[in-house]
């Protein structure tokens, strides 16, 4: 973490899981939670239904706890059965979407000119793009990676003006990682988002590079954050498993305020 020049985000991403009910329960007690967190920005991405109950549970003094999309359509309306606009996020309370989850890459095979107009249209709005960069395995072993992650961000970014670069979040997240329970250890993390952060340099300049939040996602938790938190260009943590628990997702919290 580097606080004088970026924010540390701490952010969970649910995924398809916690009922509406479960959303109020577990706000209430996050918003006391998180009264300490002085030094980080507390996202919570929920399914879309949630959206509503998680941003009135949001509300309040205590804590600066922000509600987030998991995905979005780049279109501002039209005809596609099932998809949810950037605007129709916004009116139900999200003000950040993460975008390009590897989930999303894999299963919906969502591309990285998908990933891009998504990135430029959580943009026009006044969305948080948090967008996801990670390679497989395979990619690993063969020493890909680094020209794999660079190839992501350059192109999830194609189109961005420099002054929009400030609401961008970029999450490196191993998809090895992912739900394994297997972490990048915190070189190897630390590694890849100083090459995201080296990308971003040659793309925006180092002002810009220096003022990009960078966030770790892959198994992380209460009892590896603060190592993974410690290198200087991670500046967050983007969690799944571990956001579910309120009690693992606090201890993380906590791990980003010392
Ligand atoms: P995990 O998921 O923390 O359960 O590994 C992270 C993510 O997919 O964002």
């Amino acid at each position: 973490m580097n606080r004088r020049y970026r924010k540390t985000i701490i952010a969970g991403n649910w995924k398809m899981n916690m009922s509406i009910g479960d959303t109020r329960a577990y706000f209430s007690e996050l918003r006391e939670k998180a009264a300490a967190a002085r030094w980080c920005d507390i996202v919570v991405c929920v399914p879309f239904t949630h959206l509503a109950a998680a941003a009135r549970g949001s509300k309040g003094k205590s804590a600066r706890v922000e509600v987030g999309a998991q995905n979005v359509h780049f279109a501002e309306s039209g005809a596609y059965t099932g998809e949810i606009s950037c605007a129709m996020l916004e009116e139900a309370g999200a003000r950040a979407v993460i975008i390009g989850h590897s989930e999303r890459r894999q299963y919906f095979a969502e591309t990285d000119a998908q990933v891009n107009k998504k990135v430029l249209a959580a943009l026009k709005c006044s969305l948080r793009p948090i967008v996801c960069v990670g390679e497989s395995l395979e990619m690993r072993e063969q020493g890909v990676t680094f020209d794999w992650v660079r190839t992501q961000v350059k192109m999830a970014l194609h189109g961005v003006p420099a002054d929009q670069m400030r609401r961008v979040v970029i999450a490196y997240e191993p998809i090895w990682a992912i739900g394994t329970g297997r972490t990048a250890s915190a070189e190897q993390a630390g590694e890849a988002a100083h090459i995201i952060r080296e990308c971003i340099r040659g793309l925006y300049g180092a002002r810009i590079a220096r003022s990009i939040s960078i966030l770790y996602g892959g198994s992380m938790n209460p009892k590896n954050a603060a190592e993974l938190l410690s290198m200087p260009d991670i500046d967050g943590g983007l969690i799944g498993g571990a956001s579910l628990n309120i009690e693992q997702f606090s201890a993380i919290i906590d791990a980003a305020n010392q």
